[in-house]
């Protein structure tokens, strides 16, 4: 009898603790737009917890993300207070065709998301996906933008001042786009594997 409980409670005990957030789910934050929002997605869709799932950031090109104040910070730090700030932080360089990004503005949101994030955050910095069969493809960014985003998040990760790790690029095949910029579900799953394939 004795055992039978006492192997009763260590099961219960067993399924509180699974059902309770794992310590490493959700410590991971990340900035960007609509198309950080795609790997998000994707990355949720193929059972990713580490790094947030999507949180509406649709539009927020890089001059969203360099004055530390504004409303996209606001919308981060929402999800910093329902998740902890976060340990690390994926800073995704996405831009208009104009006004594009510079290298300074990139720097700018470097040092708003150590700001934002817990102290000693890890930074990991990309640009927007690549469309490696169809470069041109993204309007929005223009037909080298996506590319010059790419460049910029390689500089960064250069920049041994900034402490900033580059892991790779993100890509986009001709059926996995629905307008040209965006992923469709195809897409997003594709994106969400890249996605766990650079952080788990
Ligand atoms: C660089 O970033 C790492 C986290 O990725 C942190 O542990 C380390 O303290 C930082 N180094 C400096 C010199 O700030």
């Amino acid at each position: 009898m004795q055992l039978i409980i006492s192997t009763l409670f260590t099961g219960l005990a067993g399924a509180v603790a699974m059902k309770r957030q794992m310590p490493s789910e959700h410590t991971m934050g990340f900035i960007g737009c609509s198309m950080a929002e795609n790997v998000a997605q994707g990355y949720v869709a193929n059972n990713g917890k580490h790094m947030w799932g999507p949180y509406g950031t649709s539009g927020m090109v890089v001059q969203s993300w360099t004055n530390t104040a504004s409303s996209s910070w606001k919308l981060f730090d929402q999800q910093a207070t329902k998740y902890g700030k976060p340990s690390e932080v994926w800073v995704q360089i996405c831009i208009f065709q104009n006004p594009g990004a510079t290298y300074g503005e990139v720097q700018q949101l470097i040092a708003n998301a150590r700001q934002h994030a817990a102290p000693g955050a890890k930074i990991w910095i990309t640009g927007q996906p690549i469309y490696p069969d169809n470069p041109s493809s993204c309007f929005l960014a223009g037909s080298q933008g996506p590319q010059l985003t790419v460049d910029l998040a390689k500089r960064a990760g250069a920049d041994t001042s900034l402490n900033v790790t580059y892991p790779g690029d993100f890509k986009l095949m001709k059926g996995e786009v629905q307008d040209g910029c965006h992923a469709n579900t195809a897409g997003q799953r594709s994106l969400g594997k890249q996605a766990l394939a650079f952080w788990g």
